[in-house]
C-alpha cells in the first residue's frame, strides 16, 4: 500500500475518525444511542460487544451504507453524514471495508473479485491490473486460487480474498466486521498477522469488530466495549483487564 500516514498527517492533523453523539435506531428499538469514539491516524480500535449490540451497524454507518439518525462522523476532517452519493463515494475509496460475511460475487473467479474495484475505481492499464492482483492474492495467500469461484474455496479463505478485495485500492482506513469469526486457530492467527502487517508496513488505521479476545489483545491499540447502545469501557487490553465492572470482566474472560 502506498498510501501511508505520511499522507494522512500532511491532509490534516486531525484524528482518522471522530464520532460525536452518534445515535441509530430501526423503528422502536434504539441500537445507537448517543456513541463517542475517536481513533488516530494509524491507530486500531477493536470494537467489542454482545451480538445484536450495533457492531455492524456502527461500521455500516461509517462508510454511508446506513443512515445516521444523529449525531456527526468525521472521516479524515470531512463530515460524511450529510454527504450525497458522490462525495461520499470518494471517501469510500479511501476505506476498505471487510464484511462480515466476505460478500464475494459468485458469479465472479477470486481474481475477478479481487480486480473488481480497480476496474471501477482506477485508471490502472491491464497488465498493472493483473500485477496488482496478483500481488494482493499473494498477500493473503491465495495466489494459488485465483482461476477459482467462490463457491469452489472455504470460509476462511473467502474472508482471505474479501481482504485482498477491501485492499485493492490501497485504503488509508480499514473496517474489519469480524474477520477470524468462523476460523481455526491457525488461520485467524495468520489473518491477524496480516492485520498486524497492514499496520506496520502501511500505517492503516483499523476499526476492527470481533469477539476474538486473543486476537483483539494482539492486534488492538485500544478497545472499546458497546454494550445497550453506549461505550461502557475504553482503553487497552491491560488497562480493560484491571476493570472491575463485571460485565466487562466477563467479556475478556475468553483470554484466561
Ligand atoms: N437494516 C436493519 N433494519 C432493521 N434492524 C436492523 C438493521 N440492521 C441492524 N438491525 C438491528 O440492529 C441491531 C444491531 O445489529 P448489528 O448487526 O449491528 O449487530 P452486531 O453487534 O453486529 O451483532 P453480531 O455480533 O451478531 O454481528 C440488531 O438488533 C439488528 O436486528
Ligand atoms: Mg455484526
Amino acid at each position: 500500500m502506498m498510501n501511508s500516514g505520511d499522507n494522512n498527517e500532511a491532509r490534516n492533523n486531525e484524528p482518522a475518525v471522530v464520532i460525536q453523539d452518534l445515535r441509530k435506531s430501526f423503528g422502536r428499538q434504539k441500537v445507537l444511542d448517543g456513541i463517542g469514539l475517536q481513533v488516530a491516524n494509524g491507530e486500531t480500535v477493536v470494537v467489542l460487544g454482545r451480538s445484536g449490540t450495533g457492531k455492524s451497524v456502527l461500521l455500516k454507518l461509517l462508510i454511508g451504507l446506513q443512515k445516521a439518525d444523529s449525531g456527526s462522523i468525521r472521516v479524515q476532517g470531512r463530515e460524511i453524514t450529510t454527504l450525497h452519493f458522490k462525495d461520499l463515494n470518494q471517501v469510500r475509496g479511501k476505506i476498505g471495508f471487510l464484511f462480515q460475511q466476505a460478500a464475494l460475487y459468485d458469479s465472479l473467479s477470486i481474481e475477478e473479485n479481487v480486480a473488481f474495484p480497480l476496474d471501477r475505481h482506477s485508471d490502472l492499464q491491464r497488465g498493472e491490473r493483473k500485477e496488482r492482483v496478483r500481488a494482493l492474492l499473494e498477500t493473503v495467500g491465495m495466489e494459488q486460487h485465483g482461476k477459482k469461484l467462490p463457491s469452489q474455496i472455504s470460509g476462511g479463505m473467502k474472508k482471505r480474498v474479501g481482504l485482498a478485495r477491501a485492499l485493492a485500492l490501497e485504503p488509508e482506513i480499514m473496517l474489519f466486521d469480524e474477520p477470524t469469526a468462523g476460523l481455526d486457530p491457525i488461520t485467524a492467527a495468520e489473518i491477524n498477522q496480516l492485520i498486524l502487517g497492514l499496520q506496520e508496513k502501511h500505517k492503516i488505521t483499523s476499526i476492527i469488530v470481533t469477539h476474538d479476545i486473543r486476537g483483539a489483545r494482539t492486534v488492538s491499540h485500544r478497545l472499546v466495549l458497546l454494550n445497550e447502545g453506549s461505550i461502557v469501557a475504553e482503553g487497552t487490553f491491560e488497562e480493560l483487564k484491571k476493570n472491575r465492572d463485571p460485565f466487562v470482566a466477563q467479556f475478556l474472560l475468553g483470554d484466561l
